[in-house]
């Protein structure tokens, strides 16, 4: 028996531990990639995939782009700009924070980076295998950064068996892709798979347009939208009428500060508030966005970030509860908003689903994409806002 059994790991091998825990499966590496672009102030944002995403990943934006020192560091484990000191995790206003992403999707792949700032002459191109970078190189390139993915999972066999069918991984990732689509209406975002169009969305003026977009225009004929405003706490967004509601609450989206989660206060809050409107075991539709100060919600709780801790649990329950439940209770003396939704929506109300079943399969049914594609070209390129995501007010439906 030798003396001593306890030891340090590779860095390698570290990271590829670390990488299983925030990469479970391609949809987690899209979902970060494009976190990446939106903390990067991208205005645009679209995503590729191959193989369901197994075989490539490619997420481009016209975001801030890195300068070579940068993009070279981003690869590396705990490399943050966003982050400083551990005060900084108590009002974390991005949606990354860890510095661990990059690093754990390289681990686990072979990463190109092309990126480029608007103010450098040239782009720079980073490759890497397995985390270890083998060749940097200048490039011509948009301002922005542009990040291919490819083989994910090569070197860790165990997560590569655990993979499931393409065509379930592809719709993990078309959920995710739209999860973030629903909560950045003013970016533009596109998905394609297989070369296929499955999203196209442009820059849209409201929450509701979003909704459409990306859900189809029959459910969000039917959308009523709310907003609570309390002492510390917001929820805005928008929730079906009592007469739509669905097998699973897979039509339920939550948001804490921007950050697509799962929680159970927000869920239960909102199915209370249909509890008796809609039949027994089925389930609302509803868009919501919860708003407080950072302080009050601790987003380091999950290492996929998907999970936050309120400082105040009841108090938030009692804001949603109530946001949807005193707007359903009107919903029958106000017009709904579905009356100030752009009627051009009628002509593609056939491609939309019609039951809510279809409305489920929506994440991967070719249906959806039609719709998402009927909405295309309104992408107005000299409308700008300086930073789409600087917390401006929310809109929730058109003017
Ligand atoms: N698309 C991008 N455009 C510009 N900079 C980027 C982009 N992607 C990553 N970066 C830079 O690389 C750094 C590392 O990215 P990474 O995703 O690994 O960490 P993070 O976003 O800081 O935290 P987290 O691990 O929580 O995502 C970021 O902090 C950012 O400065
Ligand atoms: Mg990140």
């Amino acid at each position: 028996m030798p003396e001593h059994i306890v030891h340090i790991l590779p860095e390698q091998v570290a990271s590829q531990i670390a990488a299983g825990e925030v990469v479970e499966r391609p949809a987690s590496a899209v979902k970060e990639l494009i976190e990446n672009s939106l903390d990067a102030g991208a205005r645009s944002v679209s995503v590729e995939i191959l193989g369901g995403g197994s075989a490539l990943i490619a997420v481009g934006d016209d975001g801030s782009g890195m300068t070579r020192a940068d993009a070279i560091l981003s690869l590396r484990r705990h490399a943050t700009s966003k982050i400083r000191s551990a005060a900084d995790l108590s009002a974390i206003r991005t949606l990354g924070f860890r510095g661990e992403a990059l690093a754990s999707i390289a681990s686990v792949s072979h990463l190109r980076m092309q990126t480029r700032r608007a103010a450098d002459e040239h782009g720079v191109e980073v490759a890497a295998e397995a985390g270890n970078i083998e060749d940097t190189r200048t490039c011509a390139m948009a301002a922005g950064t542009r990040i291919e993915v490819r083989q994910l999972f090569f070197n860790t066999p165990a997560r590569l068996k655990f993979l499931k069918t393409l065509a379930t991984e592809q719709g993990a990732i078309a959920e995710a892709f739209q999860r973030i689509a629903l909560a950045n209406h003013r970016i533009a975002f596109r998905l394609t798979a297989d070369g296929r169009t499955i999203f196209d969305l442009p820059r849209a003026n409201s929450v509701l347009e979003r909704f459409r977009q990306v859900l189809g225009p029959r459910i969000a004929s039917r959308m009523l939208a709310f907003d609570l405003d309390r002492p510390g706490v917001r929820a805005q967004g928008l929730a079906a009428t009592s007469q739509e509601s669905f097998a699973t609450g897979r039509m339920i989206f939550t948001f804490v500060n921007g950050r697509s989660v799962r929680d159970r206060v927000l869920i239960r809050a909102i199915e209370q508030a249909y509890q008796t409107l809609i039949p027994r075991g089925r389930h609302p539709a509803a868009l919501l966005f919860v708003n407080m100060r950072h302080e009050d919600v601790d987003v380091n709780v999950h290492p996929m970030k998907t999970e936050v801790r309120f400082r105040n649990g009841g108090a938030v329950f009692d804001v949603v509860y109530h946001a949807i439940r005193d707007r359903l209770a009107d919903q029958t003396e106000n017009a709904s908003v579905a009356t100030s939704v752009d009627t051009s929506a009628a002509a593609s109300d056939a491609l939309a689903p019609s039951t809510d079943d279809a409305a489920m399969g929506l994440i991967t049914t070719a249906s959806m994409g039609e719709d998402a594609r009927a909405g295309q070209s309104a992408n107005a390129p000299g409308d700008s806002v300086p930073n789409p995501r600087a917390d401006a007010p929310l809109r929730l439906v058109p003017d």
